[in-house]
């Protein structure tokens, strides 16, 4: 009886650490995305928007592109939410996936909104899809190696508890600051106009190339199975800041082109 229990102690535990392969920036991640977004976005922008999403703000539809994960008839959209090709090469002469990446995903919520014959129902989708999407990119391992998934097989632990490189940057450094997303936007690097319109400049595949040479310092930045804590966040929660910074005015950018 006892070692029946144990073992299930054991299992129970085991699991625990190894429960899911984190998708995404965390909730909260995207939701400051979504809300600083918010703050930069044209008054013709805000208005079309909130007639698509009757009221709902960007903050709360960010997530959507994870919540659909769950739903096989979106299985298409799975492969959408990074994009991973060697670090020698640039991603014009790589093998793409066929169903898509992060760079095709955007590229296509960018057309379906700026399609007049799109239908509504679409447009409302590819919205919050293109809010989601934006954040995603800016996670610097959403631009990452194949081979290790992008960190997700990287395993470390934070605080004492199984993780991974991936997980650390998409959520456990963002949930150890204990900030709500209005907080955190709230608390957003002060930017001149020049440093916006700095940040403003290029396009996707340039803000692809961007993550993909912060992913090359971030993989550099842990050993296998390294101890993370305290520390690790003292060195890296500056760069998350001004990585859902960027991804927040960069999609205000995008919306203010299609709006108007
Ligand atoms: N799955 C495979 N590669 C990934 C990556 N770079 N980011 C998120 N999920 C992934
Ligand atoms: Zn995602
Ligand atoms: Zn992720």
């Amino acid at each position: 009886m006892r070692l029946y229990f144990l073992i299930f102690i054991f299992i129970l535990s085991s699991n625990l650490n190894h429960a899911y392969i984190n998708p995404t920036w965390g909730a909260t991640g995207h939701r400051t995305v979504g809300k600083i977004a918010e703050n930069h976005l044209s008054k013709k922008a805000k208005k079309q928007i909130n007639k698509l999403l009757q009221g709902q703000s960007l903050a709360f539809v960010s997530t959507y592109g994870d919540e659909i994960k769950s739903d096989k008839r979106y299985a298409k959209f799975y492969s959408w939410h990074y994009v991973n090709f060697p670090f020698d090469t640039k991603y014009e002469d790589s093998d793409k996936n066929p169903k898509g990446d992060i760079v095709t995903g955007i590229n296509n919520c960018i057309d379906v909104l700026e399609n007049e014959k799109s239908i509504h129902e679409d447009k409302i989708f590819y919205l919050k899809f293109l809010v989601h999407l934006l954040g995603d990119l800016h996670q610097p391992l959403h631009v990452g190696s194949s081979e290790d998934k992008g960190g997700n097989d990287i395993h470390v632990k934070w605080f004492g508890q199984g993780s991974n490189l991936h997980r650390v940057w998409d959520s456990n450094m963002i949930q150890s600051w204990n900030m709500g997303y209005l907080e955190l936007a709230l608390n957003a690097k002060n930017l001149n106009k020049q440093q916006i319109d700095a940040i403003k400049k290029g396009n996707v595949l340039d803000w692809t190339y961007e993550s993909q040479n912060l992913a090359k310092k971030v993989y550099k930045s842990v050993r296998i199975n390294e101890k993370l804590s305290y520390k690790y966040s003292y060195n890296h929660f500056g760069l998350v800041r001004s990585q859902l910074q960027k991804a927040g005015i960069r999609l205000a950018k995008i919306l203010n082109d299609i709006y108007g």
